[in-house]
């Protein structure tokens, strides 16, 4: 060492190079640990003085501006996603455990043994596909969303953080990529309630919910179908079933970064490309069921009723109304289910039943309209001489707060990659608001189209999505080296 520095013509070849040993550098800090006992790099630090396994600024190397992005495959695999429904294009239903499900479950099996991850799931199958870091042991750094879908949604929701994940580890292996820390992607297991009533199923019991737990025992859907059987049907929950074996460990995770389209209108409003998510509004679900007397739509007169139907309608509305007083434009409250027995035209209904989804991002406040809908309820059913027969909390989950240090990953991978970016909160639950519960969380938001989502027409363009994707790399490979 001492005499290659003395020598003046080895001065001038390294001063001569030293732009390309820069760019090295920060190819080296990428290559990580993996290029630790490499002679070559040994000697390129020896020459430059540069220590290549601590530079900082290797995400800001040019080589990183264009991360390699396959998007034309994407966007094909997204469609190709997409034909696994249960509805015709272009709105797409993929209710858990069904064919289609299973199916499109098998499509990103194999989609992650191609790009090198080992792939298993567990008892509820959720899907992990791990790509093993330097150093194994220290708790590996997750991505993932999931990939059911209401009835006639959108082909974006949730698939966009499910195969935008399995690229953005292509992109890094493509670059030479080593991780320190074990990178996962993580497919949840019904993220929508459609079947069971039951949201963010896998990832609410991947954060322990003894609740859960239990209310899986006795789950059934609207075909009186148990889950535990559909689950086994589908090849999970084989017996002797233990769920607890789902259960993760606080910590078990380093990090958990979630990609999704925002479904909601502000990136495209603003032109802005990233929503960097600093917290998930507090989601909560309540099933109730009235039952009233039934009787004969013509022979029945006014005076002489007790309509279920009409006490379903009048709760529909006071949901409407409790909502509005809270104030606060944050406060959204839906009726998306609402059914009547017998169904029939000319039948009084006897029973009747109504879903009911509130969220905001102020816990309390969402409490206080829940309490007030249950008055309500109480009430409705005195006036209308009708019985309250269920009055049933589904959920009451608090909201979740980003975490600082994934927060900080994602602003700076966005700003390497010269992306506009803008905190935000998310008004739509997801996977990551219990994977927070376990790990230190954040979600990195694309522009949809209009905002829309839950509907047919939801859209993220093949760019958005690219960007997303580049942040969602990046931001994985920064909290992998930590
Ligand atoms: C998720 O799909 C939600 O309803 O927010
Ligand atoms: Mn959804
Ligand atoms: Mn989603």
């Amino acid at each position: 060492m001492g005499l290659l520095r003395s020598s003046p013509s080895l001065s001038l070849v390294c001063l001569l190079l030293l732009p390309l040993l820069l760019f090295l550098s920060s190819v080296a800090a990428v290559v990580g640990r993996a290029g630790e006992d490499d002679p070559t790099i040994r000697t390129m630090e020896e020459f430059s003085g540069y220590p290549f396994r601590e530079s900082p600024s290797w995400a800001e190397a040019d080589s990183l501006f264009s991360l390699s992005v396959e998007s034309e495959n994407l966007q094909k695999q997204i469609d190709e996603l997409a034909s696994f429904s249960d509805t015709p294009a272009p709105s797409v239903t993929r209710i858990l455990y069904t064919d289609k499900d299973v199916t499109a479950r098998r499509y990103v099996k194999n989609l992650m043994g191609l790009a090198g991850l080992s792939v298993r799931e567990d008892a509820v199958g959720n899907i992990f596909g791990r790509w093993e870091g330097l150093e194994p042991e220290l708790p590996a750094v997750a991505t993932g969303s999931h990939m059911d879908a209401i009835p006639y949604s959108g082909k974006y929701d949730g698939v966009v953080g499910v195969l935008g994940a399995i690229e953005a580890i292509n992109v890094l292996r493509r670059l030479g990529f080593k991780p320190k820390r074990s990178l996962e992607i993580i497919v949840f297991t019904s993220e929508e309630p459609t079947r069971f009533g039951i949201s963010c199923l896998g990832s609410r019991l991947m954060a322990g919910s003894e609740a859960l737990l239990k209310a899986l025992e006795t789950t059934i859907d609207n075909q009186n179908i148990s889950f535990l059987d559909t689950a086994k049907s589908a090849g999970y929950a084989q017996d002797p079933v233990d769920l607890t074996s789902v259960f993760l460990k606080k910590g078990a995770y380093a990090g958990f970064v979630e990609l999704h389209i925002e479904q909601g209108p502000i990136l495209e409003e603003e032109g802005v490309s990233i929503g960097i998510v600093t917290a998930i509004a507090a989601p909560a679900s309540i099933k109730v069921d009235f039952e009233g007397s039934g009787g004969h739509a013509g022979a029945v007169l006014m005076p002489y009723r007790n309509d279920a139907g009409l006490a379903v309608a009048e709760l529909a509305l006071a949901v409407e109304k409790h909502v509005l007083e809270s104030g606060s434009i944050d406060t959204v409250g839906t009726v998306g289910i609402l059914q009547l027995h017998p169904g029939a035209i000319n039948s009084i209904p006897s029973k009747s039943h109504l879903e009911i989804d509130t969220r905001d991002i102020d816990e309390e406040r969402r409490n206080a309209v829940m309490e007030k809908i249950r008055q309500s309820a109480i009430r409705i059913a005195k006036d209308r001489v009708v019985k309250l027969a269920e009055f049933k909390i589904v959920n009451q989950d608090p909201p979740a707060l980003s975490d600082e240090s994934v927060i900080r990953a994602m602003e700076s991978a966005s700003k390497d990659l010269k992306l506009s970016h803008k905190l935000m909160i998310s008004r739509a639950y997801h996977d990551s608001l219990f994977m927070a519960r376990v790990s230190p969380m954040g979600m990195i938001f694309i522009p949809c189209y209009k905002g829309y989502s839950h509907k047919p027409e939801e859209h993220s363009s093949i760019q958005d999505i690219t960007n997303g994707v580049k942040v969602l790399a990046l931001t994985l490979a920064k909290l992998s080296l930590k």
